[in-house]
């Protein structure tokens, strides 16, 4: 099987930060271990490139939106690159193939009468010359009458409502007062495939919570979608209009398709062949304030274009710092690439992946429990079996490895098919304790045969097979790692004289010799971690 696999497309008007780096460290790790089976996986991503919040910070910092674009794309690739984020391509939605793509979807829906215009009426800032966004326009709740909400939902009493009921709304961009004006707009039908809908939520997603979500947004009527804004707009035209646009959240889950349309011709492949092979799935990720777009809107446009459905959409929860919401204006948010001037990236990589599981509840990065889960776990546990073993092959065996010791895997091996099982299902916490707990036995084991005291007291043969045995363990659970933490792994592979490893080798009497042990992870310490919050 061949699984195209995409995490959500980020915005390309700020750089990452560590909820990003979740949801990249999630996708990357499955694909990673896909490759490490008989199938085959590809990340791609892309930059989410349109809409009025680009458009307007472009203009702010007077420059041309495909200026502000260009720099986030190269910003966020290299902080993916940092990351050891594995992409086969990471292509914009700003791209010919996009544009292709999302016209051909648009007219198809259109074709086929799911498409259908009509006249509305929205707050419009004279000032500006623009149609105020909901994000855009502020004023009194209509339900509780509080004040400063946005144009459609409020925070205080959690009513969602139009941005015309707002009382006294202003424009957040000239601080005038909106007048109401009225235009064309296209819409979508998204009803109309209620029932395909419905027979599909079982086949894209396992996740319960999901699955309910879906059911009670298609018991009701589902809204029909307003797919177009008016000029000025940064995004595509609508086909056959000059100043109408495509809505971005129409375009942007095509640019998946576009990126992989873009890699894939890079390499004169068939693009089509590619999405339509039986042998051939798509798999996105995403984040739980994306479902409907994901579940609802997405099908719905591959089905009305005729193109071959998405395979699965596997959802989780927000990443939360030290137990609140992620907030810059609350000094609790920590940048991607920041996090890296204190911590190196796999460190971040399996703290994120011990958490991670299936249910879609919040997933908290705390830096006490960060610092005390790399330093116990990766140091005390892992890297622990290879430092106080190695170096005993060195010194009294030139290095060499005792070969069919392999005692211990053997009796590990059913632990093995579990853990692999677990990753697949991307329950990836259960999968690192239980990798966890293997270290812990064979730490255990080790303590207790003491094949320093053997050396000591000329039972080389004995203090041989112990660290032969612990080393062939520790290979097979850097095998298990690779998809976590992929630049710590490989370090400790090349110690042991070996390339990249697949599961196929786990449980294989494989190394042959090893190198001098060189401590090359270190502890974390708290104090080192000031200011990493911005
Ligand atoms: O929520 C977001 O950050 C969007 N930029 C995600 C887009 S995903 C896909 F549909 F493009
Ligand atoms: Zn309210």
């Amino acid at each position: 099987m061949k699984y195209l696999v995409t995490s959500a497309l980020p915005y390309a008007n700020a750089p990452l930060h560590l909820g990003h780096v979740l949801e990249i460290v999630q996708t990357d790790a499955w694909v990673r271990h896909k490759n490490l089976t008989k199938d085959e996986a590809l990340y791609f991503c892309a930059s989410d490139t349109h809409g009025t919040p680009i458009m307007l910070k472009a203009k702010d910092s007077g420059i041309q939106p495909e200026e502000l674009i260009n720099k986030m794309h190269a910003n966020h690739k290299n902080t993916f690159e940092k990351f050891n984020i594995n992409l086969a391509n990471f292509h914009s939605t700003h791209s010919e193939e996009n544009k292709i793509l999302t016209a051909d979807i648009f007219k198809n829906a259109q074709d086929k009468g799911y498409i259908y215009k009509k006249n509305i009426s929205q707050l419009y800032d004279e000032n500006e010359g623009i149609f105020l966004a909901d994000r855009f326009v502020k004023g009194s709740c209509p339900v509780c009458k509080a004040e400063d909400q946005y144009g459609d939902a409020c925070e205080k009493c959690g009513s969602t409502y139009d941005a015309l009921e707002l009382i006294n709304p202003i424009s957040a961009l000239s601080d005038s007062t909106p007048i109401i004006k009225e235009s064309e707009h296209y819409f979508f039908q998204l009803n109309k495939l209620s029932d395909f809908l419905k027979s599909n939520i079982k086949k894209i997603s396992k996740q319960p919570p999901i699955e309910a979500k879906l059911n009670e947004w298609l018991d009701e009527d589902l809204r029909d979608w307003d797919v177009s804004r008016d000029d000025p707009y940064f995004g595509f035209n609508i086909p056959g209009e000059d100043s109408k646009y495509i809505y971005v959240w129409m375009d942007a889950p095509v640019g998946y398709l576009a990126s992989i349309q873009n890699w894939s011709e890079s390499l004169n492949n068939d693009f089509n062949d590619l999405m339509n092979s039986q042998d051939t799935k798509l798999i996105h990720f995403i984040g739980k304030d994306i479902v409907y777009f994901h579940l609802l809107f997405w099908p719905a446009m591959l089905k009305t274009a005729g193109i071959k459905n998405l395979d699965e959409v596997f959802v989780h929860g927000f990443l939360t710092i030290e137990g609140k919401k992620m907030s810059k204006s609350k000094g609790n948010f920590i940048l991607a690439d920041k996090a890296l001037d204190y911590a190196p990236a796999d460190y971040y990589r399996y703290y994120l992946s011990s958490k991670l599981n299936t249910d879609i509840s919040d997933i908290d990065f705390s830096l006490d429990d960060f610092i005390q889960k790399v330093n116990s776990d990766l140091i005390g546990k892992y890297i622990n079996i290879g430092s106080r073993t190695q170096n005993f092959l060195v010194k009294l065996n030139g290095s060499k490895i005792i070969p069919n010791s392999l005692t211990k895997s053997q009796e590990f091996k059913d632990n093995y098919v579990e853990i692999i099982s677990q990753i697949d299902a991307k329950e990836y916490s259960k999968a690192l304790r239980n990798i966890m707990m293997l270290a812990d036995k064979i730490n255990a084991y080790v303590s207790k045969e003491e094949p320093w005291d053997k050396a000591k007291n000329g039972n080389e043969e004995a203090c041989l097979k112990i660290c032969s045995e612990s080393l062939n363990v520790f290979k097979d659970l850097t095998i298990l790692l690779q998809s976590f933490i992929p630049e710590i792994t490989s370090e400790a592979l090349s110690m042991l004289n070996l390339g990249k490893l697949s599961y196929s080798d786990l449980g294989l009497d494989n190394i042959n010799s090893v190198q001098k042990f060189k401590p090359f992870i270190r502890r974390l310490e708290k104090t080192e971690f000031e200011g990493i919050l911005d």
